[in-house]
C-alpha cells in the first residue's frame, strides 16, 4: 500500500506535478434520457481521468436509452416511475433510499428531468450535481438553447452547479463558453454545448473527488486554481 503510494508520487513528479490523491466516490447517476453525459462519466472514469465509481444509475423512465448504456457498463440500474408515488417527497424519498441503499456519497443529475423537493435536497445537502445546457444564471428551466438563440446573445454554454431548493440556482462549480453563430439552429447550437457538457461534468465531478470544492454561500472555492487575468472571450473577435 505504502509503496504504491510511493510509487504514484515518483509518477506524479516526473510528469512535473504533484498529484493531487483522490479517493473513488461512489457516486449515483440520475436521468431521464439519452445519457450521453452519462457516457462521458463512463468514459472519463475508464480513462482514468475520473476517480469515481458509479454505483448506480437511477431512471424515472423505463425506456430511457441512459440505463442501456449503464447496463453495456455492468452498472447497477434501477427504474423508479414517478407517476406511481403520491407525492413528489414520497417519491423523493424512495430514490434517496435507493441512493443510500447503494452506499451513494455524490449524485449527479444528468438530464434528469424532475424538480427534487426539500426531502432529496435535505438528504444530500451539497452533495447533489446538475448540468444545465445555459450559461445560469441566465437560462434557466427548458428549451434553453432557442431560448439564448431567441434573446440574440453571442454567447452560451452549460454550467454545473451544486442543486439548492430552488431550480437551477445553486452555486455554480464550472461553467463552459460556446459562441453562438448567426446560422446557428437550435439543434447546431445544443450539440455545440453537449460537446462541452462533457468536458466540464467529469471535471467537476474529479474535482469534488479531489476535495477541492468548498461552499461558502452562494460561492464554491476550488482549491489550487491558477488565474488568467488575460483570458478574454470577444464576439465577434476584434479583428477579423
Ligand atoms: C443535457 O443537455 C443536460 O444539460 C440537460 O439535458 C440534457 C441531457 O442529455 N439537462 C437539463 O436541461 C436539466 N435542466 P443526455 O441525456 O444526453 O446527458
Amino acid at each position: 500500500m505504502l509503496l504504491a503510494k510511493f510509487a504514484e508520487v515518483l509518477k506524479a513528479r516526473r510528469f512535473g506535478r504533484k498529484k493531487i490523491m483522490a479517493r473513488k466516490v461512489p457516486i449515483g447517476v440520475l436521468l431521464s434520457g439519452g445519457g450521453t453525459n452519462l457516457q462521458a462519466i463512463i468514459d472519463a472514469i475508464a480513462a482514468h481521468k475520473l476517480d469515481a465509481k458509479i454505483e448506480l444509475v437511477l431512471s424515472n423512465k423505463a425506456d430511457a436509452f441512459g440505463l442501456t448504456r449503464a447496463r453495456n457498463h455492468g452498472i447497477a440500474t434501477e427504474i423508479l416511475d414517478h407517476k406511481a408515488y403520491p407525492s413528489r417527497e414520497a417519491f423523493d424519498q424512495a430514490v434517496v433510499d435507493l441512493l443510500r441503499g447503494h452506499g451513494v456519497e455524490l449524485v449527479v443529475l444528468a438530464g434528469f428531468m424532475r424538480l427534487l423537493s426539500p426531502v432529496f435536497i435535505k438528504a444530500y445537502s451539497n452533495r447533489i450535481m446538475n448540468i444545465h445546457p445555459a450559461l445560469l444564471p441566465s437560462f434557466p428551466g427548458l428549451h434553453v438553447q432557442k431560448k439564448a438563440l431567441d434573446h440574440g446573445v453571442r454567447f452560451a454554454g452549460c454550467t454545473v452547479h451544486f442543486v439548492n431548493e430552488e431550480c437551477d440556482e445553486g452555486p455554480i462549480i464550472i461553467q463552459a463558453v460556446v459562441p453562438v453563430f448567426p446560422d446557428d439552429s437550435e439543434d447546431s447550437l445544443a450539440a455545440r454545448i453537449l460537446t462541452q457538457e462533457h468536458q466540464i461534468y467529469p471535471r467537476a465531478i474529479q474535482l469534488y473527488a479531489e476535495g477541492r470544492l468548498h461552499v461558502s454561500g452562494r460561492r464554491v472555492l476550488v482549491d489550487g486554481l491558477n488565474k488568467d487575468e488575460g483570458a478574454v472571450l470577444v464576439q465577434p473577435p476584434l479583428q477579423s
